[in-house]
């Protein structure tokens, strides 16, 4: 089951009091899973655990939730709660890490795909819009490679090609080029450098 959390704009998710959201369509998930009680399941996304803590309300003793996320900060929200089996990893590692543990099948799998509000929320993780800060977006900080770095050293071809996959943009080829020719004079390393670079050529909703 796939569900999508960073299709709202962060001001318009419900947080919860640690920071974290309300996790999206939470019945409806829990409906979708048909949890077995002491079934094996997998929140490939956990973030603030509010679909992980409803699966575990669904299971019992003998039942199994493996968790993963690749943001160290996710870890602050485990429960205590024998029956979870946290991954800091990416989950596209699943079926080596589901090995590992020597778990040979599942009974559901959850992606609630996205950022999370407190990825969101939190200025230095450079994901928002709404703060000046470094341009960093790395979900996983054990990674090296930031958004800044990206801009700055991907080819034209390769940001207009990132742009045009990943950016729900019209115009990736005159972002990409628009975008190399700013960064000869003045590498990237800021939001708002980035946003006044952009300011003429972007459509829509600037805040986007
Ligand atoms: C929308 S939030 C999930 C919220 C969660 N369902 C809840 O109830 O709080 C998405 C989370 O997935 C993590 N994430 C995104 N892509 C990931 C990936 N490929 N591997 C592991 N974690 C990922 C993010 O770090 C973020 O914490």
């Amino acid at each position: 089951m796939v569900t999508r959390s960073d299709n709202l704009p962060a001001e318009n998710v419900s947080r919860g009091g640690d920071g974290y959201h309300i996790p999206v369509l939470l019945k409806e998930t829990i409906e979708g899973l048909n949890i077995q009680p002491s079934g094996t399941y997998v929140d490939c996304t956990f973030g603030g655990g509010g679909h992980s803590r409803a699966i575990l309300e669904h299971l019992d003793e003998n039942g199994v939730l493996v968790a993963f996320d690749q943001d160290a900060d996710a870890a602050a929200n485990l429960p205590n709660d024998p029956r979870i089996v946290f991954i800091p990893q990416n989950f596209r590692h699943i079926g080596r890490f589901l090995k590992l543990k020597n778990i040979s099948g599942v009974h559901g799998i959850l992606a609630d795909l996205g950022v999370s509000s407190h990825q969101f929320n939190e200025p230095a993780r450079g994901f928002s819009t709404r703060f000046d800060a470094n341009l960093d977006m790395r979900m996983n900080s054990r990674q090296s490679k930031t958004a800044a770095e990206i801009l700055n050293t991907y080819p034209e071809q390769r940001l207009h090609r990132m742009f045009e996959q990943f950016g729900e943009v019209t115009n990736s080829k005159t972002l990409a080029r628009t975008i190399v020719a700013a960064r000869t004079s003045s590498p990237f390393t800021t939001i708002a450098q980035f946003q006044q670079v952009l300011h003429s050529i972007v459509k829509g909703n600037p805040n986007k």
